[in-house]
């Protein structure tokens, strides 16, 4: 896993125009679930931001896609075209962009070995193959928003276009080639527009849960060459291309239930992940904290950290920087939350006071080895009775996040230390799966990572600009949506 925070920084902005009859056809709630994303994403350049005339889609009914958790993070089912083809990516609310590896055979990843050796390589989508596909033209407010960070120039220009079509704006040259820039990774493809199919999601959770929903002329990447992203991505920031905007869901907001980790590769069982009113209604209940506007990066996800206080009372609490809540002239601070990265990683000092803090409290053994060989910094040798305590209360301490607006969210267990192997010896070695913000260079001051969202549901209020957290069994929340396999 890179050490740099998953961020992904193109702005893209689709207009969707959903004719009444559209939005009637997009009635049924889609239920969404994803799993498992590995991959890291580099903090950019700031984006200029761009003002298109938004159109809102009219009334869209409530989506539900399961997730499928991978390694490092977790994947949606895209089902593109016509005839249909399935393309499973990441789902990322740190970036805006859908992309989708594409072409016959054709799809290169460079330095991507450690994802072909781990065989989690994904097909691709064949638009030859698609009656429905077109590609965007160099007019488009999509194809000027992907290109808008790269230069000033009208993307009808580098295409070609005469100066007269230019004068008329009638110029349909196919939209140029672009490149997208993730903190370690670069994509470079074409836009292009497709049939999008998803599923509504019933009110009824037993029945009739695989309708689907067809969301006509659907913007997305499609991406011949890629440095280091070997798998496409859904993007589920605010921008005019992202998933949910493009949906119509940028007004109501998305809800996920990530399962625990111990659940990933396995083909039984997904995360659910909710678009549309049933995400965000009924949350009387849950905790909220506000949504902070970041004005480097608008299209995402910000809130506060104010403390962060372990189990032990007696152990004083590591200080958090104001950074982790508030912005610089400069634009830089807030924590990013973001599905794409997979670990939270916190500020220096505040990390290395984090370990000594618990390294203080703990008295098992610290195994270094296992500390050398894995990268994270604090693995400690468990003693387990019945060689199975992997569940089971470690004596470990608990590790309670404290954000903006009094939300105090524990994180429940396996969220903090994970065991890296199978009991041995009656033992088993556990690491905290946190990481230094090292070699920051601006941008979030901190990043909340989904391995630290599992088994809670959180909730991303788009109007009224919060989020929430509740501690869940995603696992029981996902056989309610009938995403378990019995
Ligand atoms: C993809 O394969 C189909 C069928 O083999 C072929 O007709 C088409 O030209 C190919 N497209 C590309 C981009 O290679
Ligand atoms: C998934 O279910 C099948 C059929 O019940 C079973 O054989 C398989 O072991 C299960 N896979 C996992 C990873 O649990
Ligand atoms: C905290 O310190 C007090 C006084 O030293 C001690 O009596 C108490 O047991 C300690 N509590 C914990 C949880 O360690
Ligand atoms: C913050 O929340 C705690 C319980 O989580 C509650 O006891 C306390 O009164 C709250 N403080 C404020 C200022 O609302
Ligand atoms: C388990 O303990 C035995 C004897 O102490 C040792 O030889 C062996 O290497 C240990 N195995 C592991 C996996 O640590």
């Amino acid at each position: 896993m890179a050490a740099v925070p998953n961020f992904f920084f193109a702005i893209i902005v689709s207009f969707l125009c959903f004719s009444p009859s559209h939005a009637a056809e997009l009635k049924n709630h889609i239920p969404t679930v994803i799993l498992g994303l590995s991959h890291a994403k580099a903090i950019l350049p700031t984006p200029k931001s761009t003002s298109y005339s938004k159109t809102k889609p009219s009334e869209m009914q409530d989506m539900m896609e399961p997730l499928r958790e991978i390694r490092d993070g977790y994947l949606i089912s895209l089902n593109i075209g016509t005839p249909t083809q399935v393309i499973q990516v990441y789902m990322d609310t740190g970036s805006d962009l859908t992309w989708v590896p594409c072409g016959n055979l054709s799809f290169t990843c460079i330095e991507c070995d450690d994802y072909k050796n781990s065989n989690t390589m994904a097909a691709s989508f064949s638009p030859s193959s698609s009656s429905s596909s077109l590609r965007d033209s160099c007019s488009s407010p999509s194809c000027i928003d992907i290109h808008s960070s790269d230069n000033y120039y009208d993307p009808c220009i580098i295409a070609g276009c005469s100066l007269s079509t230019l004068l008329k704006s009638t110029c349909s040259r196919p939209c140029p080639s672009f490149a997208y820039t993730y903190g370690e990774g670069i994509v470079t493809g074409i836009l292009t527009q497709d049939t999008l199919r998803v599923h509504g999601s019933s009110s009824n959770p037993s029945g009739g849960t695989n309708v689907f929903r067809e969301i006509p002329r659907f913007r997305f990447g499609c991406v011949g060459t890629t440095y280091r992203e070997p798998l496409g991505i859904a993007g589920f920031g605010k921008g005019h291309l992202s998933l949910p905007s493009q949906l119509g869901f940028l007004q109501k907001g998305f809800s996920h239930c990530f399962l625990p980790f111990k659940f990933a590769n396995n083909p039984n069982i997904s995360s659910p992940l909710v678009l549309g009113d049933q995400a965000i209604s009924s949350k009387d209940q849950m905790q909220f904290t506000p949504m902070l506007k970041c004005p480097m990066f608008p299209n995402f996800y910000y809130i506060g950290l104010e403390a962060i206080t372990l189990t032990n009372i007696n152990t004083s609490s590591p200080e958090v920087p104001v950074s982790l809540r508030e912005f610089d002239s400069n634009g830089n601070g807030g924590m990013l939350i973001d599905s794409g990265t997979t670990y939270t990683h916190l500020p220096e000092p505040l990390y290395t006071n984090l370990l000594n803090a618990l390294e203080s409290m703990i008295t098992y053994p610290r195994a270094k080895e296992v500390e050398t060989r894995s990268g994270f910094d604090l693995c400690y040798r468990i003693p387990c009775l019945n060689n199975n305590a992997l569940e089971d209360n470690d004596g470990l301490p608990s590790i309670t996040f404290h954000f903006l607006n009094n939300l105090s969210l524990p994180l429940p267990q396996g969220n903090s230390f994970y065991p890296m192997n199978a009991p041995a010896n009656a033992s088993v070695v556990k690491c905290l799966l946190f990481q230094s913000m090292d070699d920051y260079e601006g941008g979030p001051a901190g990043v909340f990572g989904s391995f630290q969202q599992q088994n809670m549901e959180v909730v991303y209020d788009l109007e009224k600009e919060r989020i929430g957290f509740q501690p869940t069994d995603c696992t029981l929340a996902a056989a309610s949506h009938g995403l378990a396999k019995v």
